[in-house]
């Protein structure tokens, strides 16, 4: 029998119908909530509402569960590869081998970028972040892309998804060129996904390039740990923008924009900063664990704490274990790793961060995995978004098919009432 919340609001008693997923998890379906009681609900930062149902994404944050499509993080990330869970998690099955081929042969159609993309790029100072640099150029392809996709023909929507994956991985790495001055490299249709990565961001015209097998192999487990994570800050700015029938690039280029702050995706750049800057002051832990519990101080302990997990992060987990892999297989010693192992235990058993529930999240390794990789702390957030693009596509692709009405949230207000027009001048 289906269950039903019972709510009695003014005096009004009203059935409300509620909904289980295919986890059991439970919502009370407040759709009618309005129009029965002239009632909204205020929820600000949605720590307990629902914007949708999915199939996409499984997370149970008391329980550190993970899974894409039914499949555990920790089976994908140990026996899958990037463009296959990429697959997996924008159509829904895991590819056949022939079906992963086509999708390579099908993305790589769409690796050149157009050369009037370099004129946009010129435009921007060498200084400019790349996390601002990507959005606008993501953006920027919709210039070049101008035709909405309609997301009711399936060949139309399947070759924007090519498209996008193909053209999002080189303009993400023309940002770091910009900055370096380099000059900007272009896909090479021989090599796989995460190999293009390496060359597209390190090849210099003068010699050969041939990336390291186990920095591929590494960013390439690194980028399905970010793959989806269902309805987080960027990814529901993604579904948000794509409501009002935006199209895929500036949907995308909008996820950008809200992946960049520190308490979202930027926490990986920040991480590194706070580490290094503790290093820095000679390595006392405890000075900045208590100023991190100082509420007279703004400093927060980056890398630590979730919205929705409550236990333990379980990317965090499989990202520590394959920092002390890559270190010891690179054979690099560093001594951040050390403070970032101390931070660690020490908030483990700390009071302050045991009752808040506070862990390390999937960002408090990760950055100290791409500095060992060579990966420049700029780029930090923008490996981060190429992780996550499979997840807003996907996203993207399920709130169109779904029908999903525009996102416009109702709000309560606060602010003056009627008053008389009397001017100030
Ligand atoms: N250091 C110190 N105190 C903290 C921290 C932290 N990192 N995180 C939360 N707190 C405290 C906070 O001050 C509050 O204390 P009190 O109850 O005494 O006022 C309590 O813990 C609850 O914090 P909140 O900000 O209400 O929790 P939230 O669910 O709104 O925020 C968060 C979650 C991730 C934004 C927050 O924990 C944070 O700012 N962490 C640092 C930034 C970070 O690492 N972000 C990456 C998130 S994972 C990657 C991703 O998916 O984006």
């Amino acid at each position: 029998m289906s269950k039903i919340a019972t709510l009695e609001v003014d005096g009004q008693k009203i059935e409300l119908p509620v909904i289980t997923g295919s986890e059991n998890e439970s919502a009370v379906d407040i759709n009618k909530l309005r129009d029965l009681t002239g009632f909204i609900t205020l929820d600000p930062g949605y720590k307990n509402s629902g914007s949708c149902t999915s199939e996409i994404t499984f997370l149970d944050g008391e329980l550190g569960i993970l899974r894409y499509r039914g499949y555990s993080i920790e089976d994908l990330a140990e026996k899958a590869s990037f463009p296959e869970v990429s697959y997996l998690l924008i159509f829904g099955e895991l590819p056949t081998a022939q079906q992963l081929a086509q999708f390579d042969a099908d993305i790589k159609k769409h690796t050149l970028v157009n050369e009037e993309m370099k004129n946009i790029i010129d435009g921007f100072p060498k200084t400019a972040h790349p996390m601002g640099v990507l959005s606008a150029l993501t953006s920027a392809l919709t210039a070049f892309n101008p035709k909405a996709v309609n997301v009711e023909n399936e060949k139309e929507m399947y070759e924007a998804i090519c498209k996008t994956i193909a053209k999002f991985l080189v303009i993400a790495t023309w940002t770091y060129r910009k900055t370096m001055g380099y000059p900007l490299n272009y896909y090479d249709n021989t090599k796989g996904y995460v190999e293009n990565f390496m060359q597209l961001m390190f090849r210099l015209p003068t010699g050969p390039y041939a990336a390291n097998p186990i920095i591929v192999n590494a960013l390439d487990k690194l980028f399905i740990l970010h793959g989806d994570h269902e309805q987080n800050c960027s990814t529901s700015t993604v579904r948000m923008v794509g409501s009002s029938h935006a199209g895929l690039f500036a949907s995308i280029s909008a996820g950008v924009s809200a992946l960049w702050g520190p308490l979202h995706g930027g926490a990986n750049q920040a991480v590194l900063e706070m580490l290094e800057e503790i290093n820095k002051d000679g390595g006392d832990t405890d000075k900045f664990m208590a100023k991190a519990k100082d509420k007279n101080d703004p400093f927060r302990l980056m890398g630590f704490g979730h919205r929705v997990y409550k236990n333990f992060d379980p990317r965090a987990r499989i990202i520590k274990k394959a920092a002390d892999e890559v270190l010891n297989t690179l054979g690099v010693d560093d001594p951040i790793l050390a403070i970032a192992k101390k931070l660690e235990a020490a908030a483990l058993v700390d009071e302050y961060f045991v009752s808040r529930k506070l862990y390390p999240n999937v960002d408090f390794y990760s950055g100290i995995i791409y500095r060992a990789l060579g990966i420049p702390t700029d780029m930090f957030t923008v490996m981060f978004a190429i992780g996550r693009l499979p997840g807003w596509i996907a996203q993207w692709k399920e709130m169109r098919e779904n029908k999903e009405p525009i996102g416009r949230p109702r709000q309560i207000y606060t602010g003056h009432p009627l008053r008389e027009f009397k001017s100030n001048k």
